[in-house]
C-alpha cells in the first residue's frame, strides 16, 4: 500500500456554500416537559428497552423529552435516522431507523416522511440530503463533525488526481459533500472491499481513512493508495490494551471496527462495521466481549443481548455526543439546522453515493 503525503491540509473548514432553504414551517409551541404519571405511563414500554442501561433515577429527565419528540414527529411528518453510536435513549426511544452508515444511506432512499432528523454527524445528514433533495433534512447540532471528514478537501482530491492520473478514487462516506463531488464512488466500512473490487482496476486511491485503507489492502489484491486521515476515536485504541484484556481473561472475545490501527485489528477475533459487529454479537452470543469502538454502541447492543457481558474500553465520539434529546426537540420545534447543499456540488456528490447504494453488496 502506498501512503500519500499531505497536500492542501483542511484545518477547520467552513460548511460548503449553500442554497437558501425552500420550505416554510409554522412554529409550534414549546411542549410541557413536566414528569407526570401520564408521561410515565405513556413511556413505560420505551423504558423497558433501556432499563438495563439507564438507571430509574434518570428516566424522569429523559421521558418528557421522549414523549414530546415522538408527538412532534407526527405533527412535522418527520422520521429520525440514528446511527449505532447514538446514546441509548435516542437509539431505543425516539429513532425510527437505526443502523450503520450503509444501512442509514439505504434506508434514506426509502423515507416517505417530509422531514428527516439525523441522529448522527454532519456528513450523515449530508448523505441523507443528497439522497432526498426535495425533503427537509435537519441536524440538531451543526457542529457535529468528524475528524475523518475534516482531514480532506475537494482541492486535495483534485491534487491526488493530478498525481495519479487515471486512477479511480473511492471515498469513505465519512467525507463532506464537496469531497464526494470529486470522487468516483463512495463506500462504507461494511462494503469497502467490494466497492474497491467492483471497479475492476489494479489500483485505486482510497480516502480519507488510512487505517480502513490498510484493512482493505489486507483483504484484496487491488493496490491501495491511501490518504492520511484517521478517526480520533478509533486511533486511540492500542494492541497493548487488548492484549491486557486477553491476559486477564483468555476466553474473552474481541471485536474491532476497521477504523482501528493495524495492531488492534491483529488482536481482534472479528473486524467489521458497526452493523456487522452487532450481528456478530447477536449470532455468536459470546459470554464476554470487548467491543473496540465508540462506547454507546455497547450500551445499545447490551440492551438487546441479555446474558452477554460487555467489556467497554470507552472512547466517546465527541461529535456524535453533541446530539441529545433536548437538541432533537429544539430541532423539531424550530426546524433547524437545515442541511442545504450547493446544487452544483450536490448533483456530482449524489452520483458517487448512488453508485455505492445501487451496487449490490
Ligand atoms: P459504520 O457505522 O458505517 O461502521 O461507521 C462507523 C463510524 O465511525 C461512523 O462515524
Ligand atoms: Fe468520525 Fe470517528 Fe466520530 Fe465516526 S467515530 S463520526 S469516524 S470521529
Amino acid at each position: 500500500m502506498t501512503q500519500v503525503m499531505q497536500t492542501a491540509r483542511a484545518a477547520t473548514r467552513p460548511v460548503p456554500p449553500t442554497a437558501a432553504p425552500k420550505r416554510r414551517f409554522e412554529p409550534v409551541p414549546v411542549p410541557d416537559l413536566t414528569w407526570t404519571p401520564a408521561v410515565e405511563a405513556e413511556t413505560a414500554h420505551l423504558y423497558e428497552r433501556v432499563k438495563t442501561v439507564i438507571p430509574p433515577v434518570e428516566w424522569p429527565f429523559f421521558a418528557p423529552y421522549v414523549k414530546a419528540i415522538n408527538d412532534l414527529k407526527k405533527v412535522r411528518n418527520a422520521v429520525i435516522l440514528a446511527h449505532n453510536y447514538q446514546t441509548p435513549e435516542i437509539y431505543n426511544c425516539v429513532a425510527d431507523i437505526v443502523g450503520d452508515s450503509l444501512q442509514l444511506a439505504r434506508e434514506a432512499t426509502k423515507v416517505d416522511a417530509d422531514v428527516i432528523v439525523q441522529g448522527g454527524v454532519h456528513f450523515m445528514a449530508e448523505t441523507s440530503k443528497l439522497l432526498n433533495p426535495s425533503k427537509t433534512v435537519l441536524i440538531p447540532d451543526l457542529k457535529a463533525g468528524c475528524s475523518l471528514a475534516e482531514s480532506i478537501t475537494g482541492a486535495d482530491v483534485r491534487l491526488l488526481r493530478q498525481r495519479y492520473p487515471g486512477v479511480p478514487v473511492v471515498a469513505y462516506v465519512n467525507t463532506s459533500a464537496e469531497v464526494k463531488a470529486e470522487v468516483d464512488i463512495c463506500c462504507t466500512s461494511s462494503n469497502a472491499v467490494k466497492v474497491v473490487e467492483s471497479l475492476g482496476v489494479p489500483e485505486v486511491i482510497f480516502l480519507p481513512d488510512q487505517y480502513l485503507a490498510k484493512f482493505v489492502a489486507s483483504q484484496t489484491k487491488v493496490k491501495i493508495i491511501a490518504w492520511h486521515g484517521a478517526c480520533e476515536v478509533h486511533e486511540r485504541f492500542t494492541g497493548d490494551e487488548l492484549r491486557a484484556y486477553r491476559a486477564a481473561d483468555p476466553s474473552v472475545q474481541i471485536i474491532a471496527h476497521p477504523e482501528c490501527p493495524p495492531d488492534v485489528i491483529a488482536e481482534a477475533d472479528f473486524t467489521g462495521s458497526t452493523a456487522h459487529m452487532i450481528d456478530w454479537v447477536k449470532t455468536k452470543r459470546p459470554r464476554r466481549v470487548v467491543m473496540v469502538t465508540e462506547c454507546s454502541m455497547a450500551d445499545n447492543v447490551a440492551a438487546e443481548t441479555p446474558g452477554v457481558e460487555f467489556v467497554r474500553p470507552c472512547n466517546l465520539c465527541p461529535h456524535m455526543k453533541r446530539i441529545t434529546l433536548p437538541k432533537i426537540l429544539d430541532s423539531l420545534i424550530h426546524m433547524r439546522e437545515e442541511v442545504v447543499i450547493d446544487p452544483a456540488i450536490a448533483e456530482r456528490a449524489r452520483l458517487s453515493v448512488e453508485r455505492m447504494v445501487n451496487l449490490r453488496t
